[in-house]
């Protein structure tokens, strides 16, 4: 089922105080505690889309997801790129986000993309400003027919697809305590990094672009 409500405090929160079934989702036209990842707060003003879903646990999930919603926007003349794990980027600038929650063997998966609103983040982008106007339920309907599908894939198959979107691979990063080249995404969705004395890293931390 998908739940439509004008205001609440974050779709994700709303989605973790029930025990809803797979695919139950709830869409809100505005956030007043929208949350993103790394505890920070995802600013959510009207024209925005915050949107969740309850997905069962499943490998490279954070992935599956960014690569779903890259596929809808190319699909709609949009070229994005999936900044691991699932940053979302168009013209090297954020689009939007994926928070992703495990609650048992669920996941609440929440999708913040800027739309008709302006974020205050430094280097962020939105739909509107691109030229571009997607109909929020069109998308949901969309989105959750990829997830459905791509739950189905093999691992491999997920990462392959992933590298038609990644911005990381072959760049040089950074991160809390060291930086280094990006080889690869482990079969277990990890960033592989190669680091100034030649160890690879495996990563599960958010990286910065150098
Ligand atoms: C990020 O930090 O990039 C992830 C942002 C995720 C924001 C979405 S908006 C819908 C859902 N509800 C929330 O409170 N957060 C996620």
């Amino acid at each position: 089922m998908i739940n439509v409500i004008d205001n609440i405090n974050s779709t994700n929160t709303w989605l973790t105080e029930f025990n809803l079934d797979f695919f139950d989702s709830i869409i809100s036209l505005e956030q007043s505690e929208g949350r993103g990842r790394q505890g920070r707060f995802w600013e959510s003003s009207k024209g925005g889309f915050y949107y969740s879903l309850v997905l069962a646990k499943k490998n490279l999930l954070p992935i599956i997801v960014g690569i779903s919603v890259a596929e809808i926007l190319y699909e709609n003349g949009i070229t994005a790129k999936v900044k691991w794990p699932n940053d979302l980027l168009v013209e090297g600038k954020k689009l939007g986000g994926v928070l992703c929650q495990v609650q048992g063997e669920k996941v609440i998966v929440g999708l913040g993309i800027n739309m008709t609103n302006s974020s205050s983040l430094e280097k962020s982008i939105s739909l509107s400003a691109l030229g571009f106007n997607i109909d929020k339920l069109d998308f949901i309907n969309k989105f959750n027919d990829k997830i459905r599908s791509a739950m189905e894939h093999s691992d491999e198959h997920i990462i392959q697809q992933f590298l038609n979107y990644d911005c990381l691979i072959g760049k040089r990063v950074s991160w809390e305590d060291g930086s280094g080249q990006v080889v690869k995404i482990s079969e277990g969705g990890r960033l592989v990094v190669r680091d100034s004395s030649d160890d690879l890293i495996f990563l599960t931390e958010e990286v910065h672009l150098q």
